[in-house]
């Protein structure tokens, strides 16, 4: 009987999904026996499609958009991250067979924050949006001890209140309150997947030292990147270190190894 351990990405699209690409890189790389495949879920069928590939032998999965919620609800315990996230990326069948929920998101930006040289501790930073993906890395950033944090959303109540869940480092409000500068812009809204801008104004975001965008692109290049670029930001990136990083702490939980977080960019992104 084969010994291969197996492991896979679960969400809805899940073609596109560059997962598998990184986690079998990482397994040649620490020499893990391993295979890691993409399962489409349909709409209403995370449960059953979750406990039939662990039945089937799966060790682990990640999960995406749009099952987060439901693997946060599945799991039978959480991590603190996955527990302030309210969502999990990372499933881990346990050795007494129960279900672990982690959430590696906001530590895989943290870390590609600090390898980019943004700032984090004392720092000033405005995270545009207030959805999951902004939940998603709130105490990841709040443990790096910033000066303060700002939550702008086009709908102000939800930014109002994703800052009440930390009322003593954050503030929330709409675009036309923002002022001062800012250290780090970090944009954790979906806007760049409609090509859009969040109507941030151009000063706001010419003044901050760094700007940051969850999402990428093959070209390093979105809505919000072009738009700091174009106000002479200097220190300006795409999410594709963030997905490095969530993925290098999703198979360091599954496999105890922590692969290289260089080797894999130079692979992935070598430009
Ligand atoms: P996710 O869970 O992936 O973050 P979401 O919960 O739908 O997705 O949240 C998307 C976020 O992007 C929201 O903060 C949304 O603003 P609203 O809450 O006001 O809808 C924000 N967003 C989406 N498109 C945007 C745009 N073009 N400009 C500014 N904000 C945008």
């Amino acid at each position: 009987m084969s010994n291969t351990d197996k492991y896979a990405v679960l969400g809805n699209p899940i073609e596109h999904s560059m997962s598998p690409l990184l986690h079998e890189f990482f397994a040649e790389k620490t020499s893990q026996d391993l295979t890691y495949g993409r399962i489409l879920v349909e709409t209403g069928t995370f449960e059953k499609t979750v406990r039939d590939f662990f039945k089937s032998g799966g060790r682990g999965c990640n999960v995406t958009v749009p099952c987060k919620l439901d693997a946060y609800k599945l799991a039978d315990s959480l991590s603190d991250y996955a527990k302030a996230a309210g969502a999990v990326n990372t499933l881990k069948v346990m050795e007494d067979g129960s279900i672990y929920g982690d959430n590696t998101d906001g530590r895989g930006l943290v870390y590609d924050l600090k390898r980019l040289s943004c700032p984090l501790a004392g720092a000033r930073i405005l995270i545009i949006g207030a959805g999951g993906a902004a939940k998603g890395i709130m105490l990841p950033i709040i443990n790096e001890d910033p000066k303060e944090i700002v939550i702008a959303n086009r709908t102000v109540s939800k930014a109002q209140a994703l800052a009440s869940v930390y009322p003593q480092k954050v503030k929330g409000c709409g675009f036309d309150e923002l002022e001062g500068s800012f250290d780090l812009i970090i944009n954790a809204s979906s806007s760049s997947l409609s090509g859009d801008v969040p109507p941030v104004k151009d000063e706001i975001i010419a003044g901050a030292k760094a700007v940051y965008d969850l999402m990428y692109s093959k070209t390093a290049k979105t809505a919000f990147t072009e738009k700091a670029l174009s106000l002479n930001v200097q220190n300006v990136n795409d999410g594709f270190g963030m997905l490095i990083g969530q993925a290098i702490l999703s198979f360091e939980l599954w496999r105890g190894v922590k692969p290289d977080f260089d080797t894999a960019i130079k692979k992935f992104r070598p430009c």
